[in-house]
């Protein structure tokens, strides 16, 4: 854990990038073929929820054309299918002796499970899921990784994500032999290496919601635990149901969507609004939208619901109670330490105010409750009003 050093430049690089250098933190890429506009001063990499992942001196810009100083300082946020994002040390370290390697990159037909089990001939399978970016990762990726799920039971395979964008790789041949390399263990095969395009009705794929669209507005205090609890959730929804979720966090919206705009009551309005409107949106054509801000005043709150419902979706307001005195002690960004001295002015819960919800359909306290609780409860409550399907449809699985 660490915390921005004051003064230095912060920069998101894109999700893309952030692979790269996790590829350079696994020693698979060399730094100078990574592709970041450095300042020539040095600057900190943030990943989209601003966590500084490394700090890069002047040494660092690429067009110098060798390695620079890097400083690794955090990680990245969890993101989703975490757990299947192995370094290859752990990868090599709990390999069975016969090992071979296949290569996924699109979703599996039935007909595919087959060619891989025959290929592997009773031998164990490991299956490479290029998934990049892995921060926000597409469909079709969210698709592939899903179906190798599924297809891993029938294949004895287990099943190991890379930080490494198909699409973006597939121009770069060589550099991805050597990146997949890294990770492989015995005889390698790839499927279908053109990339080409999906036909037919073979596609191993599990149902989605039936229900109208969905806004979970996650509110409360910085530090709370909102976007903790919002990535957990849209980790699960992903992998256990498979509707379309879009995640509207409240740091990674203020670079886009609001970018601009500042922290008076004025402006968080508009910022929250806006994204509501955005959430409206996504609801509107039946997906999930999970909402992360802090949202402090009431009747902005209750605007959002409003527009929800006007596109027929269902609203359901998660206050994440966590009290301040935890937060602040968590202080994972330093900024309640800036508020406390005086540096950042009108922080929410330091000197403005926070309106706490009377209309929560659920009040949660990370302080209390573990993040895998919390996100059950969510699910629940998603469950409970008919957004979420019970199961994998068994027409599709193996
Ligand atoms: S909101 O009030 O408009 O809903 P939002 O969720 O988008 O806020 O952004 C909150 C994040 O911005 C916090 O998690 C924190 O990292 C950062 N931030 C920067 N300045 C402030 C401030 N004055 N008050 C609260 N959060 C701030």
């Amino acid at each position: 854990m660490s915390t921005p050093t004051a003064g230095r430049p912060q920069f998101f690089p894109g999700g893309d990038a952030l692979d790269d250098l996790e590829l350079v933190r696994h020693g698979v890429v060399d730094l100078a073929g990574v592709a970041l506009p450095v300042p020539a001063s040095g600057a900190e990499v943030i990943d989209a929820e601003g966590v500084p992942v490394a700090r890069l001196g002047a040494a660092s810009t690429t067009d110098e054309g060798r390695p620079g100083d890097i400083v690794w300082l955090g990680h990245l946020s969890p993101r989703p299918f975490e757990r299947l994002y192995l370094s290859p040390e752990q990868v090599h370290t709990t390999r069975s002796a016969d090992e071979v390697t296949a290569v996924v990159a699109r979703p599996l037909r039935r007909t595919d499970v087959a060619a891989i089990r025959d290929w592997a001939d009773g031998r164990p399978v490991l299956v490479l899921v290029p998934a990049g970016p892995s921060t926000n990762p597409h469909a079709h990726t969210v698709a592939t990784i899903r179906s190798v799920l599924n297809a891993a039971r029938a294949l004895h395979a287990r099943v190991v994500t890379l930080p490494l964008n198909a699409a973006r790789a597939h121009a770069d041949p060589a550099r991805q032999d050597a990146i997949v390399d890294a990770w492989a263990t015995g005889p390698v095969a790839w499927l279908d290496r053109a990339g080409s395009a999906l036909a037919g009705s073979e596609v191993i794929q599990a149902g989605h919601g039936t229900s109208g669209g969905v806004v979970v507005m996650l509110t409360g205090l910085s530090g709370s635990g909102k976007s903790t609890i919002a990535r957990a959730v849209r980790e699960a929804v992903l992998e256990e149901d498979g509707r379309a979720v879009t995640l509207l966090d409240g740091d990674v919206v203020r670079r886009q969507l609001s970018a601009g705009l500042t922290f008076s009551p004025e402006d968080r309005d508009t910022n929250v609004l806006r994204i509501g409107w955005v959430a409206a949106e996504i609801a509107g054509h039946g997906g999930l939208a999970i909402c992360a801000q802090i949202a402090p005043h009431e009747q902005t709150r209750e605007a959002v619901r409003a527009m929800v419902a006007e596109r027929g979706g269902d609203l359901v307001l998660v206050h994440v109670a966590t009290p301040l005195d935890v937060c602040e002690g968590r202080d994972r960004k330093g900024l309640y330490a800036q508020a406390r001295a005086g540096a950042i002015t009108g922080f929410t819960g330091v000197d403005a105010p926070y309106e706490v919800p009377t209309d929560a359909d659920l009040t949660l306290d990370t302080s209390r409750r573990s993040v895998a609780a919390c996100r059950d409860a969510v699910l629940a409550l998603l469950r409970e009003r008919g957004h979420l399907i019970a199961a994998a449809d068994p027409e599709w699985s193996i």
